[in-house]
């Protein structure tokens, strides 16, 4: 199964690291390839010389050593990889890759890879349960790194609880599946994210509230399991996911168009909010302020996307998802919005002010489907983005 895979493998400095040398006889046991990187505090629990011994190549660990920079500089190395894997991964390291630190060649490698990342967190307790590693952790998911463990058990501190770290045989099954593909491997994913901007003319427009958080965590949840995804996103506040084919809008017109040149598709899920309505006649030069008085802006339809796909009777994906915001009677509005919409399901959420929701890291949604609806707990926007990528890769097949 791992028979040509190319893992760059990080062991940080906890006392787990001597089973980081199990890990590397078992993937090498399975016909992977094994580049060892030591971190310095990695190099005072297990030595290079076992470390290189069992993976049979040279241990990696100082980020000036000119040699290495002539023979593979550090870019390369992150890149050379199929997989990059830390084991043990501390919860110094865990903090200096959510903080986007560089200062080793740990770390300077984990900022430069292009690759999928998948940590192995082992440390205290406490230390695992501290507020900071419970951040650091959400940022991290949140980016699209993988964690595997940690389990709970007797600790080599003498305490007990979660955080020792995955056995190497799980960590060889998370390898397995980080690398197979998933199960939305071969399939097209269309997501739109983000507002849109309606130009008043050519300095103004008309925008909303939306981030496009929820949209970016759903098509990074949608890659992670293996899709190829589309993403067309409207003017967000954050950046889009790595991983996917962006294609970047700003009026409603526009991403209609973008939409339509994106299918066909396997699913397409509709989590932009897209303004109802544009300036008719946007004006071509600045408004001026002044002698006319105040200009009046009239409003023109726009056309609804959700419809328009969910309607197509050639080339309609399998499963469309519409979102549908907000502020009152939620499960009726978004209930009636399925049928009137000809869409599959509506995830529905409750965007009023009081509930922080738009533009906010949380979310609570209920999804409407054939069946029914369900409330899901209130979770970060990245849980409810897994949650609805796995439902979405489950309706699939
Ligand atoms: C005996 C000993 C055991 C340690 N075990 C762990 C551990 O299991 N997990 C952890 O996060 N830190 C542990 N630490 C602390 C780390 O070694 C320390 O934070 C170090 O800076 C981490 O370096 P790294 O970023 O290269 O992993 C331990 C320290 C000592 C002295």
């Amino acid at each position: 199964m791992l028979s040509g895979k190319h893992i760059l493998l990080i062991v940080g400095g906890g006392i787990a690291a001597y089973k980081a040398l199990d890990l590397i006889r078992r993937l090498r046991e399975r016909g992977a390839e094994v580049t060892p990187v030591l971190t310095r505090a990695g190099g005072e629990f297990v030595t290079p010389l076992s470390v290189s011994a069992l993976a049979g190549r040279k241990v990696f660990s100082d980020l000036w050593d000119l040699t290495d920079e002539a023979e593979m500089g550090h870019i390369q190395l992150s890149r050379a990889a199929d997989l990059v894997v830390v084991a043990p991964c501390t919860a110094d390291l865990m903090a200096k890759m959510a903080g986007g630190h560089a200062d080793d060649l740990a770390s300077t490698l984990l900022m430069a890879t292009d690759k999928r990342v998948l940590i192995a967190p082992a440390m205290n307790v406490r230390m695992w349960e501290h507020p900071a590693t419970r951040r650091n952790l959400a940022t991290l998911t949140g980016d699209g790194v993988l964690a595997v463990g940690p389990n709970a058990g007797d600790m080599a501190c003498g305490e007990f609880g979660p955080g020792r770290m995955a056995e190497p045989l799980e960590i060889v099954a998370a390898i397995d599946a980080a690398l197979d593909g998933g199960p939305l491997a071969g399939r097209h994913v269309l997501v739109t994210s983000g507002p849109t901007h309606e130009p008043i003319d050519p300095v103004r427009y008309i925008a909303n509230r939306s981030s496009g958080a929820q949209g970016t965590a759903l098509a990074r949840a949608l890659a992670d399991l293996g899709a190829r995804v589309t993403f067309v996103t409207g003017p967000a506040s954050v950046p889009p996911p790595q991983g996917v084919d962006v294609v970047a809008v700003e009026s409603a017109a526009e991403m209609l168009a973008a939409v339509e040149g994106a299918l066909p598709a396997d699913a397409a899920v509709f989590a932009a909010a897209v303004a109802d309505w544009r300036v008719a006649g946007a004006s071509a030069q600045k408004i001026k302020k002044g002698a006319g008085g105040l200009p009046r802006l009239e409003l023109a339809e726009n056309p609804d996307i959700l419809a328009t796909v969910a309607q197509r009777t050639e080339g309609r994906p399998r499963l469309v998802v519409g979102f549908a915001a907000e502020t009152e009677t939620v499960v009726a509005h978004a209930t009636a919005k399925r049928a009137r919409k000809g869409c599959d399901w509506i995830v529905a959420n409750d965007v009023s002010p009081g509930t922080g929701i738009m533009g906010g890291a949380e979310n609570a949604v209920t999804l409407i489907t054939a069946d029914g609806a369900e409330d899901w707990p209130r979770a970060s926007k990245a849980e409810v983005a897994a949650r609805l990528a796995a439902r979405i890769a489950e309706a699939l097949g």
